[in-house]
């Protein structure tokens, strides 16, 4: 027999929603650690590739949550009446992800130029003092234990 009773698959349908729920907040706990970490972060070296992640983390929850199973289907279900305020919220994803690409860009370009032109300097600098140092401490060296009693 090929006919089914809607009725049983009910409960498997349920399971599957409360999964996906679960997967949501488990995402949006990753989300808010990952958040927490670009936005205390000083070092731009260190934030560009926070915000590679970010990118790619939003990218895959954003699609999961537009897809046909995903938020629509447990906010349908759930508390219809709020189904604009989602679609909202759905729509909002593009944006979000343009500003995060935008960002990025700008932060790769800061830390590839001036950054990058900063710390070679900075190298550069520490160098020469580094060798003006030895140099003096060399002549110090010298001049107290090769000239001593030597000089006029
Ligand atoms: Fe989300």
């Amino acid at each position: 027999m090929t006919d089914k009773n809607p009725a049983s698959d009910l409960p498997a349908a349920r399971s599957f929603a409360h999964e996906r729920k679960m997967e949501y907040f488990e995402d949006h706990r990753a989300l808010r650690t990952l958040i927490s970490r670009a936005e205390t972060t000083r070092d731009l070296r260190q934030l560009s590739p926070l915000l590679d992640e970010l990118h790619r983390f939003l990218e895959d929850h954003f699609r999961s949550e537009e897809a046909p199973d995903g938020l629509r289907g447990i906010i349908r279900d759930a508390a219809p009446n709020r189904l604009g305020q989602l679609e909202q919220l759905l729509e909002a994803h593009r944006d979000l992800l343009a500003k995060l690409r935008n960002l990025r860009e700008e932060v790769r370009e800061i830390v590839d130029g001036p950054v990058t032109q900063v710390l070679r300097e900075l190298k550069l600098l520490c160098d020469r003092l580094e060798e003006h140092e030895a140099a003096e401490t060399r002549i110090l060296t010298d001049s107290l234990y090769t000239d001593l009693g030597e000089s006029p």
